[in-house]
């Protein structure tokens, strides 16, 4: 059956003007999650995409208190007998920091050269703009939709969605559905459409390393104490090889090995290594000899220092041995890795490395498992049809180097497969200064939504 959807593209074109300024008004709301300066904006946040679905007719709308920051649950069950399909977006945004690399105030959006920019604009209140405005699309067009809907926006996914799986276990029954749409990813190289297929886990880390009370005279004490800057250094630089391994014992052993056919389907997506580098302003593209760069993004696991710090860094010299040093280290995970156990092995090896004459914890920060879709169910076949039709290109399939801790939970808490559906371009410098969304990415998401929920209703799940 090939429906027309001229009335619902007709209502975006109609509605244009009402909702670019409404989803300026959510890029206004500044839900730094991390930050706990900003839990009224998150709150606030969280109330605006609760009181948008009760106005376009949602019900059991909520803002469900979690221990951290609310999850936003609403949903639209009347379309008996169709698919019932379980929305995952996320609300909450990165820090900002450093400013003055912002050529606009983060939160305060404009629009130039056909793109949004504003922290969030892309990650991920893209997509929690797109949900709303899809629905509502169907409901004021139709009075209806094709497909039963249930809404779940989080606010700590930027921050490790720490109090998700507790919330999604307590809500088990309510949350029942075919599958898990998680609109949080984007498109490939060169904005070619895509679907993502994979995730990687992560385990975020950090290292602390202290040798006294307070900072000492470096002259007094230099050569009689341990320094922990330079202890937090030692440690750092025998946690990788040379090539770019992980020197951390038995690191890889669960690591699941590339099958041929895997290796092919990498190999087949079209990858130009310098427009990468043009694109993202790189020196150079470096990794693990024996693997490509979309086979480290996707299918290796890696450990980086994401930041490292300790002593003076003001102006000109100030001769001291810091009481203490830290640094922040993560570990991207892929199939079939653990991140308790990585973490464990992680603490093992920095004990056996630690230089005497300083005490050394490593403390976790926060966690997510990897995941994988089978890029032959039909809830993901549907995905790519509409993509299609919308875009003019049959998707990618792409195995994704970032994270969503919520898309293993929806599978192990509810055990409902996931497909990620999302649209924004892959230069979006998402977490960086300047974010920005393609307007065009924007509205041929809106279009491709509207498509997906009636063939859904088409489709057996
Ligand atoms: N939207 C991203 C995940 C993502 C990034 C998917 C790149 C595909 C490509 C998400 O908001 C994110 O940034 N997640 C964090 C998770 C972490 C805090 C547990 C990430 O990947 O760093
Ligand atoms: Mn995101
Ligand atoms: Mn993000």
């Amino acid at each position: 059956m090939t429906s027309s959807f001229a009335d619902l593209d007709a209502f975006f074109d109609r509605t244009a003007d009402e909702r670019l300024a409404d989803y300026l008004e959510l890029l206004r709301l500044p839900s730094i999650g991390a930050q706990t300066e900003h839990e009224g904006d998150v709150r606030a946040t969280a109330e605006f995409v609760a009181d948008h679905f009760k106005r376009i007719g949602f019900e059991h709308v909520e803002v469900a208190p979690t221990g951290g920051h609310p999850i936003v649950y609403a949903d639209w069950l009347h379309a008996e007998g169709a698919p019932t399909v379980l929305v995952y977006a996320h609300y909450d945004v990165q820090p900002v920091d450093p400013l003055d690399l912002w050529t606009r105030p983060p939160f305060d959006p404009v629009v130039e050269s056909g793109r949004v920019w504003a922290r969030g604009a892309a990650d991920d209140k893209s997509h929690v703009h797109a949900h709303i405005w899809a629905a509502r699309a169907w409901l004021e067009t139709r009075g209806k939709l094709p497909v039963n809907l249930k809404i779940v926006m989080e606010g700590e996914e930027e921050s490790g969605s720490e109090h998700l799986d507790a919330w999604i276990a307590a809500n088990r029954d309510r949350l029942q559905a075919n599958f898990a749409l998680i609109s949080d990813t984007g498109f490939y190289e060169g904005n070619k459409p895509a679907i993502t297929v994979g995730l990687r886990g992560l385990i975020y880390m950090q290292i602390d390393v202290t040798a006294s009370k307070v900072d000492l005279h470096s002259g007094s004490f230099g050569g009689n104490v341990q320094n922990p800057a330079n202890a937090v250094a030692s440690i750092v630089a025998k946690l990788k090889n040379d090539d770019g391994s992980i020197a951390v014992p038995h690191f890889y052993d669960e690591w699941r090995a590339l099958t041929p056919r895997d290796r092919e389907e990498f190999a087949r997506m079209p990858l130009d290594e310098n427009s990468v580098i043009h694109e993202h302003g790189l020196h150079s593209v470096w990794g693990e000899p024996g693997f490509s760069f979309l086979e480290r993004r996707g299918a290796r696991p890696t450990l980086d220092v994401n930041g490292i710090w300790g002593g003076y860094q003001g102006e000109g010299s100030k001769t001291i041995i810091p009481a203490h040093a830290h640094a922040k280290v993560s570990c991207r995970l892929v199939a079939d890795m653990d991140p308790d156990k990585t973490l464990q092995r992680v603490r093992d090896y920095v004990a056996s490395i630690a230089p005497p004459g300083v005490d050394v914890s490593v403390v976790k920060i926060n966690d997510g498992m990897w995941s994988l879709t089978p890029t032959d169910h039909p809830a993901t076949q549907a995905a790519a049809a509409c993509i299609e039709e919308v875009f003019g290109e049959r998707p990618y399939y792409l195995r994704e180097g970032g994270s969503i801790p919520a898309a293993a939970t929806f599978t192990r808490e509810l055990g409902l497969p996931v497909v990620l559906l999302g649209f924004i371009q892959p230069d979006d410098q998402a977490h960086a200064p300047n974010e920005s969304m393609r307007l065009d990415n924007l509205h041929g998401g809106l279009r491709t939504l509207v498509r997906y929920w009636q063939k859904l209703a088409e489709t057996a799940l």
